[in-house]
């Protein structure tokens, strides 16, 4: 007798108002960053969470094993400074194991990673991103309070020598700061076989020195590039993919631009965030946080907890604002929420 055919259950996922559905989760694992970048750093002033407000490893496993339940594949490490966060390499082990989950990565200044890439690599850590602002020791150390790039420079190496790739480099262009540096850039992506990621400024920044003078956009990017480039424009891998990516001429390496700016990329966004301190944001740019460790801690079940993750990502908002009228800066920077 031919079997009856079940019918067909789909899976309970994460989707908005706007139809996209959440595939991407951003965890950002302490709030606290050895690096001082004003774009991005914490005020004076400020006291990060104390230990017990941030979540636990377990906490933390938990959670991303819910989100992925309901159709996140991809989880990314963040902070702060992620590898501030002791044995960080015991929760991307967890996390891998997690069935459903396709890719962990990291991003991280790159401060230590060299010591520590093998065993990120052991515990499934699949790709890594390393933040390089500057290609000239002294504006390195000037942006970052950092004494030089050379650990970043051995982070970048070893992620490349462990095929933890495609490995990235972010570049936060800021007019007047380092927009002198794109070509040279683009010759260290050629020269090291590496994506380079220019990323537009946007004001996120604590210090609100943010203006749009400063925003080197796309355009201009791509126009200094061609001078001594061709471009050579990769097709995205998916639609919600934040960087447009170029081939450059030399063969080696690849160019991408993330241009939340003069580009918004909103209407595809797959993300939401999960803060050190258990709170979600449905966008960088949110303005309202919601809390989950309070729930988790108050005993809330799985299947509860699920439930509150799925109206949370119906309130996601359509997009940013930056430049509307009524735009506000959240209050809180990119080193609370993760990049
Ligand atoms: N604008 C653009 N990018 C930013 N980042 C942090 N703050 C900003 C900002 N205001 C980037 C960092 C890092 C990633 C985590 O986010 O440079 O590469
Ligand atoms: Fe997604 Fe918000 Fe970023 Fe737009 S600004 S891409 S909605 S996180």
């Amino acid at each position: 007798m031919p079997l009856a055919l079940s019918p067909k259950i789909e899976p309970i996922l994460l989707k908005d108002r706007f139809d996209r559905q959440i595939t991407d989760l951003r965890i950002s694992v302490t709030d606290r960053c050895n690096f001082k970048c004003f774009y991005c750093r914490t005020p004076h002033g400020v006291h990060f969470a104390k230990r017990e407000s941030l979540l636990t490893y377990e906490e933390i496993e938990r959670l991303a094993g819910i989100f992925v339940e309901l159709g996140v594949t991809k989880v990314r490490l963040t902070g702060g400074e992620p590898l501030l966060r002791r044995n960080l390499e015991l929760l991307a082990g967890k996390l891998s194991a997690l069935e459903g989950l396709q890719d962990l990565a990291l991003t991280t200044n790159g401060f230590n990673f060299h010591d520590r890439a093998h065993r990120f690599k052991e515990a499934g850590l699949t790709r890594v991103t390393i933040s390089l602002d500057s290609l000239k020791q002294d504006r390195f150390r000037e942006i970052t309070g950092y004494p030089d790039y050379d650990d970043v420079l051995r982070s970048i190496e070893i992620a490349k020598e462990l095929k933890l790739e495609p490995v990235k480099v972010n570049c936060v262009l800021i007019r007047g700061v380092n927009d002198d540096e794109i070509l040279d850039f683009a010759r260290f992506a050629a020269d090291w076989d590496l994506e380079v990621r220019f990323i537009e400024f946007m004001p996120i920044d604590e210090e609100e020195k943010w203006t749009r003078e400063r925003v080197v956009t796309g355009a201009q990017i791509v126009q200094t590039l061609k001078a001594e480039f061709d471009l050579k424009p990769v097709a995205r891998e998916t639609a919600s993919e934040t960087a447009q990516k170029f081939e450059i001429s030399s063969g080696a390496g690849r160019i991408g631009l993330i241009l939340p700016v003069s580009e918004p990329f909103c209407g595809n966004c797959s993300r939401a965030r999960l803060t050190a301190d258990g709170k979600i944001r449905t966008c960088l740019f949110s303005l309202v946080e919601h809390d989950v460790r309070d729930r988790m801690r108050a005993g809330a079940t799985d299947e509860e907890l699920k439930k509150f993750l799925i109206s949370t990502i119906l309130t996601k908002e359509k997009g940013h604002r930056i430049g509307e009228p009524d735009f506000v800066s959240p209050s809180r920077s990119m080193s609370y929420i993760g990049g």
